[in-house]
């Protein structure tokens, strides 16, 4: 088993990775032993995991109870939050009793949230089965819902007592979900470890066909550099937001076409290029490099040219991102493969960045693959 500490002082948890832990009964008995458990999912997961799991987790705790909601991003609200609240209720859950998040970071950001004011917080465990949220969003302690005037609007940080990775469950995932969760291994390595980025160049194709040592061992080094940036600064004061490189172009694709229409790791792959671009302009990236991540990108089968939304609506939607000060966006710029830094950076260059790496005739559609 590969095990990643998480250190937070008192907060601190371990991340376990090994195929088949899913179902691994001592591993269960360790963490819920005489308790009561909640399982939360989402039916698409709950078709595949739901019984394998409660059947070994039944076996340590002191009764189950299962909260399967309805699976999709519009379901992160505050009515699907309640819908988990009444399930705990009925149930009579207690202060004592675990939370179990099983699913992707839709899952995870609501369950999370669930269990962070249930009682005023209860215990709770990631069990991650995107790669998206195998890599990214079940570390770090950032749960929420939606509100209708914005992503991830309300929430809280509150950390998971463990979080078990089985890189087995992505076998059911589909193909476009697991490019979308490459982009953030990508994303990873691009600012953190150049030795990972050429490791990734190597083995890219095997991940995406998920053979079997090449997903734990991306799993293993993405969860590591962000256990690590999470431990430097937990509540994103300064480090952290360099995990949102390329986000702020890909928040922006993500907006302007209409949540849903790209995947967010589709989003990102595109903003990963025009952020590169926009390195490579402000004279911290070689253009070698840049065209070096361009490639991963594209081999990965994700798309590197965002749609073209128009520079005034580009403006529009990037003012509004979180690393925004006063109105003016910064940018996570790469110095180097694997290395990043927060600027502001001249609104021309950022043009010319977009100029670079639109689609040029049209708008692409769903999931298309753009050269
Ligand atoms: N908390 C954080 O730090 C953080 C970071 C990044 C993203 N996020 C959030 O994560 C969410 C996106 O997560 P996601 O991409 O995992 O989406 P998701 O949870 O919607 O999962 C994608 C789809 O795959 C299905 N699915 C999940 N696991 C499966 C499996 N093993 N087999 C078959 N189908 C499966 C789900 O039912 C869903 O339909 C967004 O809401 C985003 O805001 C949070
Ligand atoms: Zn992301």
């Amino acid at each position: 088993m590969r095990q990643i500490p998480v250190e937070l002082g008192e907060g601190s948890y371990r991340i376990d990775i090994a195929a088949g832990l899913l179902c691994d009964a001592s591993w269960w008995a360790s963490q819920v032993a005489g308790r009561q458990v909640a399982i939360v999912t989402d039916t698409r997961v709950a078709r595949h995991y739901l019984e394998p799991l409660a059947k070994v987790v039944g076996q340590a705790a002191d009764g189950i109870v299962k909260i399967v909601l309805e699976a999709g991003e519009h379901n992160k609200d505050w009515k699907t939050l309640d819908e988990i609240f009444d399930g705990l209720l009925a149930a009579r859950c207690d202060r004592n009793t675990i939370l179990i998040a099983l699913g992707g970071g839709v899952i995870g950001d609501i369950a999370g949230f669930a269990a962070a004011s249930f009682m005023r917080g209860i215990e709770f465990i990631q069990v991650p089965t995107t790669l998206l949220a195998q890599v990214d969003s079940s570390i770090g302690g950032k749960t929420g819902i939606n509100h209708a005037r914005g992503k991830n609007m309300v929430g809280a940080f509150y950390q998971p007592r463990a979080v078990l990775i089985d890189p087995a469950t992505l076998a059911s995932l589909p193909p476009r979900e697991v490019a979308a969760g490459a982009a953030e291994v990508i994303k990873h390595a691009a600012i953190a470890s150049r030795p990972h980025f050429e490791w990734l160049e190597v083995r890219i194709e095997a991940l995406m066909a998920l053979e079997a040592e090449t997903v734990a061992q991306a799993i293993e080094e993405s969860c590591r550099i962000k256990a690590g940036v999470v431990a430097a600064d937990e509540r994103e004061g300064g480090v952290r937001a360099l995990l949102n490189f390329g986000h702020t172009f890909g928040h922006a694709i993500e907006a302007g076409l209409g949540y849903g229409t790209w995947l967010h790791g589709e989003a990102v792959a595109a903003g990963m290029v025009q952020a590169a671009e926009l390195s490579v302009l402000c004279g911290r990236l070689a253009r070698s490099d840049a065209q070096r991540l361009t490639e991963l990108i594209g081999r990965a089968r994700l798309p590197v040219r965002a749609p073209d939304l128009g520079w005034q609506r580009w403006q529009d939607l990037m003012a509004v991102d979180k690393k925004s000060l006063r109105g003016a966006p910064r940018f996570v710029l790469l110095k180097g493969l694997g290395a990043a830094s927060l600027e502001a950076v001249d609104a021309q260059l950022v043009k010319r960045a977009i100029d670079a790496n639109i689609a040029e005739t049209r708008t692409p559609v769903r999931g298309e693959l753009l050269p």
